[in-house]
């Protein structure tokens, strides 16, 4: 799937957000390995620490729907020239069902503004074959 058809899920999604406390809406849509395409978008709470991100709702759905690898990432966010990269611990769960070369595209609220991997934003990571080390 090329990357433009992933920003448009990932844009799609961004509308449905529920971010009422910080106005900033982000969307995220997830490839995984059967090619089948699962999207999710940040919902915020009135007990603030208590919201999710973007990343994670479409990872939770991922998951729910049987898919067990991602292999690519679009964030949309934004719209202006700052980057609405993975926060640190959306990093992390993306990786939990990446590798060091998984694509994560970075959009604003039209198109592709940047395009890392995953070892890029999260270097020296700690995954799940780390547990198999006794
Ligand atoms: N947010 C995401 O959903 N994904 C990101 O990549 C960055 C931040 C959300 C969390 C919160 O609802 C709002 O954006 C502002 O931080």
């Amino acid at each position: 799937m090329d990357d433009e058809t992933l920003i448009k899920a990932a844009i799609t999604a961004r509308d449905k957000a529920y971010a009422p406390y910080s106005n900033f809406k982000v969307g995220a849509a997830v490839l995984d390995e059967t090619g089948e395409v699962h999207t999710g978008q940040n919902v915020e709470n009135a007990a603030y620490p208590n919201g999710i991100c973007a990343e994670t709702a479409a990872i939770a759905m991922m998951v729910q729907q049987g898919g067990t690898r991602i292999v690519k990432i679009a964030v949309s966010g934004g719209s202006g020239d700052m980057l609405c990269t993975p926060c640190g611990g959306c990093r992390q769960r993306i990786r939990e069902f990446a590798n060091a070369r998984t694509p994560v595209i970075i959009a604003d609220n039209t198109q592709l503004k940047a395009r890392f991997t995953l070892d890029e934003l999260l270097p020296h990571s700690f995954g799940p074959e780390n547990l198999d080390q006794d």
